[in-house]
């Protein structure tokens, strides 16, 4: 079988199966193009919650999927792909982070969505790189412990003087190892260009950035601007799709390490085979999880209106 094959037979199958499939913008295009909602973090799991299927089948990381079953426990979700997890949600678990709350009592300890079910159970709000900044002014009390994240905390430190954050050594390891040094080459190559970056790069290739945002940030930004170039700075699957909406326009990748391969391990094909009922993983969380992660999401998406 051919993708246009494959990407048929999944149609056919996802409404004979009742399947919802959400794709988060990092996988590839040809996952995209059969997913029934694609975006960034927080806007999947907003659309997560108006689904009207009974199944949902996430192509994406571990996290969203925990987050998709969550909010809608009565649903079965499955991850396409089971061994995609992210790098940074895996470095810091509920032992650590409780240690860490016992330094900093009266904080309002802020999760990036990027972290596990488990350790959202013992958080006061999620955020996601589109809504953080918005959601950490949102929230009335000055101190905050902003975990894991310490670049896209320290861009809402930038953003929020008036708070008082405190951070933690946790990244991503795919954006936060594209150096100043490389941001300076890409605009000197490319000195027309636009450079636009996702907020877990480091601060100075922040620093030297036209546009901070979220995956959807970007991706609107360069589809709304009068401007015809860019240079990307965030995973390579959003340059590409750029470059499929804008045809006219120009896209440069920031850098050739921005690949995620949690991101990249789904494949058209484990769609299929999730949806003949083989392959994936179904997400399992106990009742006093969802409970007390849940508590965590619906703040993220009351203080983000
Ligand atoms: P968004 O919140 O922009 O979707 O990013 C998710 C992510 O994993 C970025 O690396
Ligand atoms: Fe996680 Fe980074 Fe991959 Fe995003 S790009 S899913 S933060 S490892």
């Amino acid at each position: 079988m051919n993708v246009s094959e494959l990407q048929k037979k999944i149609i056919e199958l996802k409404k004979q199966n009742d399947v919802c499939i959400l794709a988060h913008s990092y996988q590839a295009r040809e996952i995209c193009e059969i997913a029934d909602y694609t975006g960034d973090s927080y806007k999947l799991s907003v659309d997560a919650t108006k689904v009207g299927n009974k199944n949902i089948l996430m192509c994406g990381v571990r996290f969203m999927a925990e987050t998709c079953k969550i909010l809608s426990p009565e649903k079965k979700v499955v991850l396409a792909q089971p061994i995609a997890g992210c790098a940074m949600a895996d470095q810091m678990d509920k032992a650590l982070i409780s240690e860490v709350k016992k330094k900093f009592p009266g904080y309002t300890v802020v999760a990036y969505v990027n972290t596990t079910a488990e350790l959202k159970t013992i958080c006061d709000v999620c955020v996601t790189s589109s809504s953080a900044v918005q959601i950490v002014n949102n929230i009335e009390n000055r101190d905050i412990l902003f975990i894991p994240d310490c670049n896209l905390g320290s861009y809402v430190s930038r953003q929020c003087p008036d708070k008082n954050i405190r951070l933690l050594s946790g990244c991503c390891p795919i954006h936060a190892c594209v150096t100043k040094k490389e941001a300076e080459a890409a605009k000197a190559a490319h000195p027309g260009a636009e450079l636009l970056v996702h907020p877990e790069c480091t601060p100075e290739v922040c620093s030297l950035a036209d546009y901070i945002g979220s995956t959807s940030g970007i991706m609107n930004y360069a589809v709304n601007s009068d401007k015809k170039e860019f240079i990307i700075g965030t995973e390579i699957s959003i340059a590409e799709h750029l470059q499929y909406m804008c045809p006219d326009k120009k896209f440069h990748l920031l850098s050739l390490k921005l690949i995620c391969p949690n991101m990249k391990a789904t494949t058209l094909m484990d769609v299929y085979n999730c949806l003949n009922g083989c392959g994936g993983e179904e997400i399992v969380l106990d009742d006093d999880t969802i409970r007390d992660a849940k508590r965590c999401i619906d703040e993220m998406i009351r203080l983000g209106q």
